[in-house]
């Protein structure tokens, strides 16, 4: 079944943006490059560090791009010191968060269950989760992907009805190809986002799996994101240290605004 897919590529700024004034000087930057986008068959999200979430809103202004933060609690409210309540994000005009990073997972005890009551929180309140998935290197040599992407899905999905994968995206990102000099090879994201989409179909039918966005992460920069993109399977980038830079972010805008308008007329 050929379908259109919505492209998206966005960068998940993790921590390394230091002060709010350098997130305003990244969007000024942005602005002055891009000016408009080419199409609007390309969504693009930045996730900053969320106490400068709103020095990024006032600064985009109708600048088109969209933006979230890196995680969310599934609670709407309630005494859960250190949390970010969806119905902040929503009053900050929030349309993506980023759900289930591995670093969640290694450093605060993100599980694949806690992952599935973030997702039901956001479709509670019709926030966009962009939710991750991955082997590690030992599960990688053990053989072991296929089944460790089914349980993140099955677990991370399950009681989310179908339509919902339409908005929601997910980022097949290999634990062992983040914070890398480059990307996990060619052949091995091809192979993998072909796994997630015999998994959705799986899990849901052949139609889930033909229009669920499923975006590559880990190690993209300029040059592996312009081969990677035009990888059919892959529907955008999800970049960290490559997009810390507002001239590689709008380079990255640029090559996924030109596959959508080729990938849009040979439908
Ligand atoms: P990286 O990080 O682009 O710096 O490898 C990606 C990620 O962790 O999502």
């Amino acid at each position: 079944m050929k379908v259109f897919r919505k492209m998206i590529t966005g960068a998940n700024w993790k921590i390394y943006k230091k002060t709010c004034s350098e997130v305003r000087g990244f969007v000024k930057e942005l602005k002055d490059i891009i000016e408009s986008f080419k199409t609007d068959l390309v969504d693009t999200y930045i996730l900053p560090d969320p106490i400068c979430l709103q020095s990024l809103v006032d600064e985009l202004g109708d600048f088109p791009v969209k933006y979230g933060t890196q995680d969310i609690f599934w609670e709407d409210s309630g005494s859960y010191t250190g949390e970010i309540s969806p119905l902040v994000l929503k009053d900050l005009g929030c349309s993506y968060v980023f759900i289930g990073h591995s670093e969640r997972k290694k450093y605060f005890g993100e599980t694949d269950v806690t992952i599935n009551k973030k997702i039901h929180a956001c479709f509670r309140n019709n926030i966009y989760p962009i939710l991750l998935i991955g082997e590690n290197a030992e599960e990688r040599k053990n053989g072991m992907t296929l089944n460790i992407l089914e349980e993140q899905l099955q677990t991370g999905l399950n009681g989310i009805p179908p339509d919902f994968l339409s908005d929601m995206v997910l980022i097949y990102e290999p634990v062992w190809a983040i914070g890398q000099k480059d990307s996990a090879s060619l052949e091995i994201v091809e192979e993998s986002h072909l796994m997630v989409r015999k998994l959705l179909s799986k899990l849901y039918d052949p139609s889930v799996s033909a229009y669920t966005r499923i975006l590559y992460g880990g190690s993209v920069n300029l040059d592996n994101g312009a081969r990677i993109i035009k990888i059919p399977d892959v529907d955008g980038l999800a970049i960290t240290r490559g997009a810390l830079d507002a001239s590689n972010f709008a380079e990255f805008i640029r090559m996924t605004e030109k596959e959508a308008c080729k990938r849009f007329e040979s439908t």
